[in-house]
C-alpha cells in the first residue's frame, strides 16, 4: 500500500475541459480497487463548490497574501477523497478552469497554479499538520509542474512522480513572474524551470520529478523528436531512462453502450441492432432526415489545431460530397467554431455542428454514429477513440500516439486476421483522409465485414485493468529511485 497524493486541475464529474478530467475521475478510484491510498488535490472552481456536499474544513494557510482553506469532500459516483484548494481570490470565478469567456488565458495563472503547487507542497511536507503524508506525489500536467520542482530541494520528502497528458501545453511566464512568486532563486536554471530566458511550470515536472510518464508508449517515443517534443526533446531525452508510456484506460462504468441512462436504446455486442433506434433518435433531434442506412460520421472535440481540423476543413467540400452525415459537438477556438458552423448552414441535411459543451449529447453521438472522426496531428492518448471502439463506433485517426497504439487499420490482412477495429489516415493531408473515409464506406457497404469489425472493436479492453498495474510498478520505481539519489547526494 502506498499513500499517493494525486494533483489535478480537472476530474470528472466536478469540473472538465478534456481528457485530464476522465483520467482523474477514473484513475484514482483502479488505484483505490489496488490497495492504493488515494486523496486527490483539486482547485476549487465556483462548478466544484455548488456540486460537492458540506465539505470539511481541514486546513487553513496563507499563499501569496490570500487566504487558503484545504477542504475535503467525496468525488460523486465512486466516493473518492478528494481535498479542494479553497482560494477564492485564485479560483472562484466565472469562466473556464484556464481561460476567460473570450478565450483568453487568465492573466493571473501563474499565481493561481504556483498556490495550488504551494499546497501541495506543504501536504506533501506535512506542514498542514492533517496526520496524512503521502509516500509519493503524482502531478499531471504544467499546472502542478513546480511541485517536483520544490520538493526537490528537500531531503525527507515523498517521491514524486509526472504524467504528461499535452506537451504543447507548458505554462510559459516571463522572468518578472518567477521573481514575483518569490520561487527559490536556484531554480532559475536551464536544467531548472527556465526556459529560453521564460519561467517554465512544465519543466519543473520534467526536469526533477523521480519518474516520467505520458499517456500512450508511442507519445512517449514521439516527444523524444523535434516535431513533438516542442522544444524539450532535449531534456526528455536526457531523462528518457525515467520516462514511460502507460496507456489511458477508460471508466468502464461511465462509458458502457449496455447501461448508458443518455441512450434512448442501450445495447450490446448481442443486440447491436438497437444502436441503429439511437441513430435514427439523434436523426430527428438534431432534424437530419431520419435514415438508417445513410452511415454517420461524427467528432466530439476540443475544435484546437492539435484535432485536425485544417485538414477537414480543407476536405469539407469533398467529404460533403459523400453519401454520408456528419455531426461534429464542439467547443474551442473561435474561427473554427464559426467556419463549422457556416458549412453546416450551407449544408442543413447533411451536417449539424453544435458549440458548446454536453456530456449528455456526447453519449447519444458515440452511439449513433457508424464512424468517429479523430484525425489529430498529435494526440497523446485520445479517449475518444476509445469511448467509439467500445460503442461499436469504428475510430477513423490519424497514427500517432495513442491513436496508433489503440486503433487497427482495417486493411485487406487485418480483417482476415479479425484484429481490425478502425481506419489509420496515413498522412496529415485532406486528400488522404477522404481516402480513407471512402475506404470506410465502402466496407459500411459490406454488413458481414462491418459487423465484424464492430465486434472486434467492442471487444477491445481498454479498462484501467492493466494500466492501474503499471502505474503501481511506476509508483516503486519512483520510490527507488529516490532513494537512489539521496544516496548519491
Ligand atoms: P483531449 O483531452 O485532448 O481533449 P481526449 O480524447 O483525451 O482529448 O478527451 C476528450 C474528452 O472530452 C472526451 O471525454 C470527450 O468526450 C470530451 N469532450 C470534448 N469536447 C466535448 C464537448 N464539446 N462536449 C462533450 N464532451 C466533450
Ligand atoms: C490530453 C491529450 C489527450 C489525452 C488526455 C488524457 O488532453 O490531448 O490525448 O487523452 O490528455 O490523458
Amino acid at each position: 500500500m502506498n499513500r499517493i497524493l494525486y494533483l489535478t486541475s480537472e476530474l470528472f464529474p466536478l469540473i472538465k475541459t478534456g481528457g485530464l478530467a476522465d483520467v482523474s475521475g477514473s484513475l484514482p478510484d483502479a488505484l483505490v480497487k489496488r490497495q492504493q491510498e488515494m486523496r486527490i488535490l483539486l482547485p476549487a472552481y465556483p462548478e466544484v463548490m455548488q456540486q460537492v456536499e458540506q465539505p470539511i474544513l481541514l486546513a487553513s494557510n496563507r499563499y501569496y497574501n490570500q487566504e487558503v482553506q484545504l477542504l475535503e469532500t467525496r468525488l460523486p459516483g465512486n466516493g473518492l477523497t478528494v481535498w479542494l484548494v479553497h482560494c477564492p481570490a485564485a479560483f472562484d470565478r466565472p469562466g473556464g478552469p484556464y481561460i476567460d469567456d473570450n478565450g483568453e488565458p487568465w492573466h493571473d495563472n501563474a499565481l493561481r497554479f504556483a498556490i495550488f503547487c504551494l499546497v501541495a507542497v506543504d501536504i506533501a511536507l506535512s506542514r498542514l499538520d492533517l496526520g496524512w503524508r503521502p509516500d509519493i506525489v503524482h502531478g499531471n500536467d504544467w499546472q502542478s509542474g513546480l511541485v517536483p520542482a520544490l520538493l526537490h530541494l528537500h531531503t525527507n520528502r515523498p517521491a514524486t512522480v509526472f504524467t504528461i497528458h499535452n506537451l504543447a501545453y507548458q505554462g510559459l511566464f516571463d522572468y518578472q513572474t518567477f521573481l514575483d512568486l518569490n520561487l527559490p532563486a536556484r531554480l532559475w536554471h536551464p536544467d531548472g524551470l527556465e526556459f529560453y530566458g521564460q519561467l517554465s511550470f512544465i519543466k519543473g515536472g520534467l526536469a526533477f520529478a523521480d519518474r516520467l510518464n505520458t499517456v500512450s508508449p508511442t507519445y512517449a517515443r514521439e516527444i523524444l523528436q523535434p516535431k513533438f517534443g516542442y522544444g524539450l526533446e532535449g531534456l526528455l531525452r536526457h531523462r528518457r531512462q525515467r520516462l514511460s508510456g502507460i496507456l489511458n484506460g477508460i471508466d468502464n462504468r461511465v462509458w458502457n453502450p449496455q447501461e448508458d441512462p443518455h441512450l434512448p436504446a442501450p445495447y450490446g455486442v448481442t443486440n447491436l441492432e438497437q444502436k441503429g433506434v439511437n441513430k435514427t433518435y439523434l436523426q430527428a433531434q438534431l432534424g437530419l432526415p431520419v435514415d438508417g442506412e445513410t452511415p454517420l460520421v461524427s467528432m466530439i472535440s476540443r475544435l484546437v489545431e492539435q484535432k485536425g481540423l485544417e485538414i477537414i476543413l480543407r476536405g469539407m467540400e469533398e467529404l460533403l460530397a459523400m453519401p454520408l452525415q456528419l455531426v461534429i459537438v464542439g467547443t474551442g477556438e473561435i474561427h473554427y467554431e464559426i467556419q463549422l458552423t457556416e458549412w453546416a448552414s450551407r449544408h442543413p441535411t447533411q451536417m449539424k455542428v453544435v458549440i458548446g459543451y454536453n456530456e449528455p449529447l456526447s453519449h447519444l453521438l458515440e452511439a449513433a454514429s457508424d464512424l468517429f472522426l479523430m484525425p489529430s496531428s498529435f494526440e497523446p492518448c485520445g479517449l475518444n477513440q476509445l469511448y467509439s471502439l467500445r460503442y461499436g463506433t469504428l475510430p477513423i485517426v490519424r497514427d500517432v500516439g495513442g491513436l496508433a497504439d489503440t486503433v487497427i487499420d482495417a486493411n485487406p490482412a487485418q480483417i482476415k486476421t479479425r484484429t481490425a477495429n478502425g481506419f489509420i489516415i496515413p498522412a496529415q493531408t485532406a486528400p488522404d483522409l477522404l481516402a480513407t473515409v471512402r475506404r470506410a464506406l465502402d466496407l459500411y457497404r459490406q454488413p458481414d465485414t462491418w459487423h465484424q469489425l464492430q465486434t472486434t472493436a467492442m471487444a477491445c479492453d481498454y479498462s484501467w485493468n492493466a494500466s492501474a498495474a503499471h502505474y503501481i510498478d511506476l509508483y516503486h520505481q519512483a520510490l527507488a529511485d529516490r532513494d537512489r539519489d539521496a544516496h548519491q547526494l
